[in-house]
């Protein structure tokens, strides 16, 4: 979903839509950092790319693309802006530099990273390939520029299972999500080779709680992010990307709904959907939460920090997501 917010005048709209989720008190410090952020990207030309799970003040208030990776990295490679800021972490900021390698590219805290990338390194995915000779390796974008240099093509969760079967092969390896990667082993006839990194907020959710959602809330649609284990997907009525998730609210409209995924993914939809009631879900990100709109003002008037890639690194990383890009979204996204 993306969509802009090009008015530092526009505050009040802003907080129309978020009032239910940010109180007075708190709409009272964001407000005038919102208009100066506004207005400060306008000056010097900056376009702001958020993820889902950004808070809604940053989502709502000062992003002008917003979207899941494969949205992000799509938009970034079409930007005709200098300078991004990506609301996001790092893997995002840096996917939007290989795909943009010339442009300016920050992030408001380095610190914002993701357990998943963590899990692997290069080195892992060559020892990986000495093992498995011939088997392409398909990873989720999810991982540094280094890991991404390794691999045959990338993919996101939103397309996971067709650039799998994009390959036409009979076993590839996946890396580094061992649920994404059972996800995909239970939707194609491809044998999988799994790694075993894992999302740590994903894996919290258990089928436990979802049985306790459909208990507590009884009609309840329980839609799920592929990062969770493949229990709690085989007990979800949808399974889908950040964005497969909006769409789906978007076209089926149930009336209850509850998210399992990231906690601000439900704030920032339910300003989007008035007539879905949602049932929180609250598991946060720690590397998305680092990114506020301080860290984001002061990117902006700082230039900080800025996202560097080797170029060579860089080159062989884009092989990797453009072919991404070339499957393209699927049914599944
Ligand atoms: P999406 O591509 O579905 O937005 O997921 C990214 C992510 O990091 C989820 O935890
Ligand atoms: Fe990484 Fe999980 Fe945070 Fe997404 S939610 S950025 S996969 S740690």
């Amino acid at each position: 979903m993306s969509s802009s917010n090009d008015t530092d005048g526009g505050t009040a709209a802003v907080y129309d839509k978020i009032r239910h989720l940010v109180p007075e008190i708190e709409w009272a410090v964001h407000e005038p950092l919102i208009a100066r952020i506004n207005r400060l990207k306008r000056e010097v030309g900056a376009v702001i790319l958020a993820h889902n799970y950004q808070t809604p003040e940053i989502y709502h208030g000062v992003a002008d693309i917003k979207g899941d990776s494969l949205e992000l990295a799509k938009r970034a490679a079409e930007t005709e802006a200098d300078l991004i800021v990506l609301c996001g972490v790092h893997f995002m900021a840096e996917t939007a530099k290989i795909v943009n390698p010339t442009k300016t590219v920050l992030i408001p805290d380095l610190e914002a990273g993701c357990s998943l990338a963590d899990s692997i390194s290069a080195a892992d995915v060559v020892e990986l390939r000495r093992r498995y000779p011939g088997v392409p390796v398909v990873t989720y974008v999810n991982t540094s520029a280094e890991v991404k240099a390794e691999t045959d093509v990338c993919c996101t969760s939103a397309n996971a299972v067709e650039v799998v079967e994009s390959l036409g092969v009979e076993r590839v390896i996946f890396l580094p999500d061992e649920y994404l990667g059972r996800w995909v082993r239970a939707n194609t006839e491809v044998e999988v080779i799994l790694w075993h990194g894992r999302c740590e907020v994903h894996e919290k959710f258990t089928a436990a709680d979802v049985r306790a959602y459909r208990e507590q809330f009884p009609g309840v649609r329980v839609i799920a992010h592929p990062e969770c284990s493949l229990e709690v997907l085989e007990a979800s009525d949808m399974v889908g990307s950040t964005a497969g998730m909006i769409r789906y609210l978007d076209e089926q409209r149930p009336a209850k709904v509850v998210m399992i995924t990231e906690c601000s993914m439900s704030d920032n939809v339910s300003a989007e959907f008035p007539d879905i009631e949602f049932v929180r879900s609250c598991t946060m990100c720690p590397h998305m939460k680092k990114i506020t709109l301080e860290a984001v003002l002061g990117s902006l008037e700082h230039r900080r920090y800025e996202v560097e890639v080797d170029p060579e690194v860089g080159a062989r990383a884009l092989r990797a997501v453009e072919r991404m890009l070339e499957v393209g979204r699927g049914p599944r996204g």
